[in-house]
């Protein structure tokens, strides 16, 4: 199995390569060709190719952004290797060139988030035209960062929230942090970032504080909102820092094992499947959102929780 992971920039990414490692390993009969793309497309185009040239049979793909595929998916389906996509979508104009998707619902973790700021400013008596919003964005044009900036933006069309800033923070900490120090040398009125990923967040939460300012959700704070739900992000929940987190589940490898063995077997698999993921916040302010029709709770983060969790 050739495995090409985006890159090793944040938490989320260390526990989806253990998942992917532990469960691929010689012990289980397998043999894993692990590339760390360092975020980059070109070298995710490299590794595929590599994979081809050393036959493997199965190629699992963590793409970084949605475009640019065609071609090398095209040379993957010519030397008949099944190509399995994970966490991240593709958009290429035949879906025949991959075999199936597994992975997050970035749009629904967006308006999960959009929906429980909504119930907490109402629960706060937060009037919509008082809530100022950085956006701390993914890496442009992958999937994690395509949803969850729309689940935000349709929050700030129907709500009528202040949108005041939006720049990519790359999914890391560092730039995380670059991106939260110019903007708060820019606008005084943010009072809330909501970042799309829980190392942003990290590196969010340290500018705010070195700025002068409080994190938190109580009056004269600045609120912190993110995606992942890691052990270190929830534990910045359990202590306030973070107030609603919301899950982006990287535990990819006992899924993708699971479609090797049917693929194997001869039995068909489903081209598309969401991952369940749920949500949390620091309190019970919100404990439910519904998003078209149907109810998603907002778990509020407990020690008992985090120390239960797989990662
Ligand atoms: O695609 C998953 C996202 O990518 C995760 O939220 C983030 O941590 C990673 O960089």
């Amino acid at each position: 199995v050739g495995f090409s992971q985006v890159g090793a920039e944040s938490d989320w990414r260390t526990a989806n390569t253990e998942s992917m490692k532990s469960t691929f390993s010689e012990e289980n009969g397998y043999e894993l060709i692990f590339d760390d793309a360092q975020q980059k497309q070109e070298n995710q185009l490299t590794a595929i190719r590599n994979f081809i040239q050393q036959e493997v049979d199965y190629i699992v793909l963590a793409p970084v952004t949605e475009t640019g595929w065609d071609t090398v998916l095209q040379e993957a389906k010519d030397a008949g290797i099944p190509v399995i996509i994970v966490d991240r979508m593709v958009d290429v104009s035949d879906d025949s060139l991959y075999t199936t998707w597994i992975g997050t619902d970035a749009l629904c973790e967006g308006r999960k988030a959009a929906e429980w700021l909504n119930g907490f400013a109402e629960a706060k008596g937060i009037a919509a035209s008082d809530i100022h919003i950085a956006d701390i964005q993914g890496t442009i044009g992958s999937t994690a960062q395509i949803g969850r900036t729309k689940g935000l933006e349709e929050g700030v069309d129907k709500y009528g929230w202040d949108l005041v800033a939006q720049q990519t923070g790359e999914f890391t900490q560092a730039k995380g942090q670059e991106v939260m120090e110019s903007m708060l040398k820019q606008y005084d009125n943010i009072n809330v970032v909501y970042c799309e990923n829980d190392n942003e967040a990290f590196g969010a939460i340290d500018a705010i504080k070195a700025a002068g300012y409080e994190v938190g959700g109580e009056e004269g704070q600045i609120l912190v909102m993110s995606f992942d739900t890691t052990n270190a992000g929830l534990t910045q929940t359990l202590s306030g820092e973070i107030t609603c987190d919301t899950e982006c589940n990287p535990l990819h490898g006992p899924r993708v094992e699971e479609i090797i063995q049917k693929l194997e077997a001869g039995e068909d698999v489903d081209k598309q499947a969401f991952v369940d993921e749920v949500a949390f916040a620091s309190d019970d302010t919100v404990t439910k959102v519904t998003i078209d029709g149907t109810d998603y709770d907002i778990t509020p983060i407990t020690q008992e929780i985090i120390d239960g969790r797989a990662y």
